[in-house]
């Protein structure tokens, strides 16, 4: 059963009904100003940080889900009775209701007695505020008397100590309203110089801003005691909750419609003209008043509107493809785009499923996110890039997170996850295909970010190498550390305390659990690095340095010999083995009881080369396909672990079938569909990727319950009773590798270090395709056709026949280049 449907035209979804099984999101916002919104308005905003400068709140965990949101309440003056236009909070039942989605903007209509409203909510590009465009109109045929409410809670800046501090956080809480504008200003006496408003367009009657003036006592959000009686009491904060909400009449003719415009935002003052007048403690609204009057103008914010539409027009541009399946082309020409942004921006921290208090941005999650953005926003990669390779240790390891605001390696989680280093090689690899930009290599950067210890990127590099040959185990395969990829096995940590750390507590010295995942990925970023640097020390050095420059045959040899280290030690006889634990036993091998075999070498291992030459790739991918492969996706083990186990760590922490423990990770399964692609498996390949599609499994929306437009981290595995059942959305390495995957393998089109590659591994049942892809300045419009079986390739550039599969790079200047691809 679906809830709603996709208007590709518009890039947006659709929701018809509110009540869908789970809050369905989207994201406002893609610079510094951020919100979460749901369907039914629901939801919260934040200022770079999602834990530190939080700026509304929100209840996670709550009954009813979603709780804390954009609230508007429209009441009828003829007999009081009031509705919210996006359902929730107060739930009344709407005649009509639609929540568009779309890029970086919703839309929530409904109409209800006869009177429809509808608000768009979206953050002008550049700003740090957002806007809630609110058209009232009346379809009856008699003048209607009507109350317009809004209502925002503040949160106290810190989402953490907000929900925990309450001996001091209900005593601090501050506003000012001057000039029909409600500014929240806790802490703002002290320390910070930062503040957020609100304001409203129109005429107010009256405003609240104090939480149990407005709601009454005792009460929820979804019977507001101001809006039952209709009048706000003008209060005051002082202490307890802050609210903003305005009163505002609306008198409208049979026909008639009004636009009402409400503006949230933050705004930072200098720290020396914080108050106005000086000695005051009054704040300073000089410079932020121009701003909220240009916002509350109707005909700025639709010109704001159509800048956004522009953008997004703009970035999704750099890439977009017409096959014969549409889940595909919706996926990758929008909403999988997307969502590749929206993890660019807000990495693990905020969603229905991550706190926004938990976690900063994960390295290893930010290097590979990365790979799905980097080629429409390029500099905005660059900046990454540098702020990640900022926070590596001098040993080539890597600070497992760092916070946004800061851009401070993370203390409480630390290091020690020892393929981390690695997915910097990777996505800076990325990069430099992608633009050719070989500059980044020579931006010096620091260690922990400790002034003095600058290095050139490119040393930062071969740290990240040198850091596995530094902890390499009895066998010869990288130490695994705190743990690779999967976080949730833990070799060293032997935790039998409840609540214990899984991830920080280390229980063995870390000697002798060796991971082969991180095996085939140092294969993977050491071939990269060998490309990287030959074609750096050829073309593009500009310095010298005091440090040695490896060549890339050193590079080569490492990979050779980490390659058979894993032929030796690495293989199972059917597949490929995922560890050695602590007492040296294997991991993921048919030896053993539980656990006998993972996803995660199979596909990485055949992806970065591993055994294409011997077979075993192959081979290994045929026991995916007989032991791991479920209808709505590839579980990440089987079979599950049954019980605790100690020397495993947090992945037999969970019941059969969820999370690590068997559930279907959308993240890797596209490591084996890459790798299936390197083994010329297009209709494997593809077979997968539609299994996980979010647009596909719309159909089955009741069982998947996430959103039908993004990729969740997880779906229930077949030994979970709920099977099929999708978990946390929108923020997952699932986007990035999804990408990737279709784009780059079985529609094959990628940038090289020498040029574009197009080299599709493409379904039997296609007859081909048609694409458009921007890279390095030039659009290429490529056609692909298949004339026979198999995946054989001749390329016709600009009419001519060229060798090989890649493009060389156009003269300068060119513009556009044609490319004709005959398959088969
Ligand atoms: C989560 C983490 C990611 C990890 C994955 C598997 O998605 O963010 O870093 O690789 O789980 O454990
Ligand atoms: C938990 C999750 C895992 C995630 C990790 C990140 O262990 O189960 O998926 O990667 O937290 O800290």
């Amino acid at each position: 059963m679906k809830y709603g449907h996709f208007d590709d035209e518009h890039r947006e979804y659709v929701i018809t009904r509110p009540d869908t099984p789970l809050p369905w999101i989207n994201y406002l916002g893609s610079e510094d100003y951020f919100g979460l919104i749901s369907n039914t308005a629901g939801g919260y905003s934040f200022y770079k940080d999602a834990r530190l400068r939080r700026i509304t709140r929100y209840r996670y965990n709550n009954a009813p889900l979603d709780f804390g949101g954009r609230y508007i309440y429209l009441r009828d003056e003829k007999d009081g009775g009031y509705w919210s236009p996006s359902w929730q909070p107060a739930q009344r039942e709407l005649s009509e209701y639609s929540c568009r989605h779309g890029m970086g903007y919703t839309i929530i209509a409904s109409t209800y007695g006869g009177i429809r409203a509808e608000t768009r909510y979206f953050v002008p590009l550049g700003e740090n505020l957002e806007v809630w465009q609110l058209t009232v109109t009346n379809q009856r045929d008699t003048k209607a008397e009507l109350s317009v409410f809004s209502a925002v809670e503040f949160c106290l800046w810190d989402a953490l100590d907000d929900s925990t501090n309450f001996q001091r956080n209900y005593s601090i809480g501050e506003v000012e309203v001057e000039d029909q504008v409600i500014y929240h200003k806790s802490e703002y006496r002290e320390r910070r110089n930062h503040f957020a408003y609100f304001a409203c367009s129109e005429k107010c009657e009256g405003f609240d801003t104090q939480r149990e003036s407005f709601l009454g006592s005792y009460r929820s959000w979804d019977h507001p005691l101001a809006v039952e009686r209709g009048k706000c009491s003008n209060s005051i904060a002082h202490g307890w909750q802050p609210v903003g909400s305005f009163h505002l009449h609306l008198s409208l003719l049979p026909g008639e419609q009004k636009k009402i415009i409400f503006i949230l935002g933050y705004y930072e003052n200098r720290k020396d003209q914080k108050f106005d007048p000086p000695d005051s403690q009054i704040i300073n609204k000089q410079q932020v008043k121009p701003i909220i009057k240009k916002y509350l103008h109707q005909s700025n914010v639709t010109s704001a509107f159509a800048s956004l539409r522009s953008y997004w027009d703009d970035v999704l541009g750099s890439f977009q493809v017409q096959t014969p399946n549409e889940h595909l082309n919706r996926m990758a020409n929008i909403w999988n785009a997307y969502q590749c942004m929206v993890t660019f921006n807000i990495s693990r921290s905020a969603s229905s499923f991550e706190s926004g208090v938990g976690r900063g941005l994960g390295f290893r999650d930010s290097n590979q996110d990365l790979l799905g953005f980097v080629h429409m926003v390029p500099p905005r990669a660059r900046e990454r890039i540098l702020d990640l390779a900022s926070t590596q240790l001098p040993s080539g390891g890597a600070y497992h997170q760092y916070q946004p605001l800061t851009k401070r390696g993370n203390n409480d989680i630390g290091s020690n996850f020892n393929d981390d280093p690695h997915w910097l090689v990777i996505a800076v690899a990325a990069y430099l295909r992608e633009t050719g930009d070989w500059s980044i290599l020579e931006e010096n950067l620091p260690y922990d970010n400790k002034l003095g210890s600058e290095m050139p990127l490119y040393e930062h590099l071969q740290r990240s190498i040198q850091y596995t040959l530094d902890c390499l185990g009895p066998h010869g395969l990288p130490l695994i550390g705190r743990a690779d990829w999967n976080d949730c096995l833990n070799l060293n940590c032997f935790s039998d305390v409840p609540g214990e750390s899984f991830q920080t507590t280390t229980g063995k010295d870390g000697k002798i659990a060796e991971s082969v995942f991180i095996a085939a990925l140092f294969v993977e970023s050491t071939r990269a690095m060998a490309d990287l640097a030959g074609n750096y020390a050829s073309q593009h050095r500009k310095n010298s340095w005091s440090f040695q420059i490896n060549p890339p045959k050193h590079y080569h040899e490492l990979a050779d010999r980490m390659t058979q280290a894993i032929y030796e030690h690495g293989w199972d006889g059917e597949w490929f083995l995922r560890a050695y634990d602590d007492f040296g036993n294997k991991v993921g091998s048919n030896e053993c009881e539980e656990g006998k075999i993972y996803i995660e070498p199979q596909g990485f291992c055949a992806l970065a080369g591993v055994g294409l030459e011997n077979g075993m790739a192959k081979k290994a991918l045929d026991s995916v396909h007989a032991r791991l492969v479920t209808p709505h996706g590839i579980t990440l083990l089987q079979p599950p672990y049954s019980k605790y186990y100690l020397h495993l760590g947090e992945i037999s922490s969970y019941p059969p079938g969820y999370k690590e423990n068997g559930g279907i990770f959308c993240h890797n399964n596209p490591w084996v569909m890459i790798a299936e692609t390197r083994t010329g498996n297009g209709d494997r390949a593809l077979d997968y990727y539609l299994r996980i599609n979010p647009s596909v499994r719309e159909e089955l929306s009741d069982l998947h319950r996430c959103e039908p437009y993004v990729y969740v981290q997880m779906i229930a595995g077949r030994d979970a009773p709920t099977h099929g059942e999708a978990k946390n959305s929108w923020l997952t390495g699932s986007a990035a590798w999804n990408y990737v995957a279709v784009t780059q393998w079985i529609l094959g089109i990628r940038p090289t270090f020498d040029g574009l590659c197009v080299s599709p591994v493409m379904p039997s049942a296609w007859d081909g395709f048609e694409a458009v892809r921007r890279y390095r300045g030039v659009r290429y419009t490529i056609h692909v056709e298949r004339r026979g079986d198999g995946n054989g390739i001749s390329l016709e550039v600009d009419g001519s026949a060229i060798h090989g599969t890649t493009i060389p790079f156009p003269p300068d200047g060119t513009k556009n280049v044609r490319v004709t691809v005959k398959v088969g």
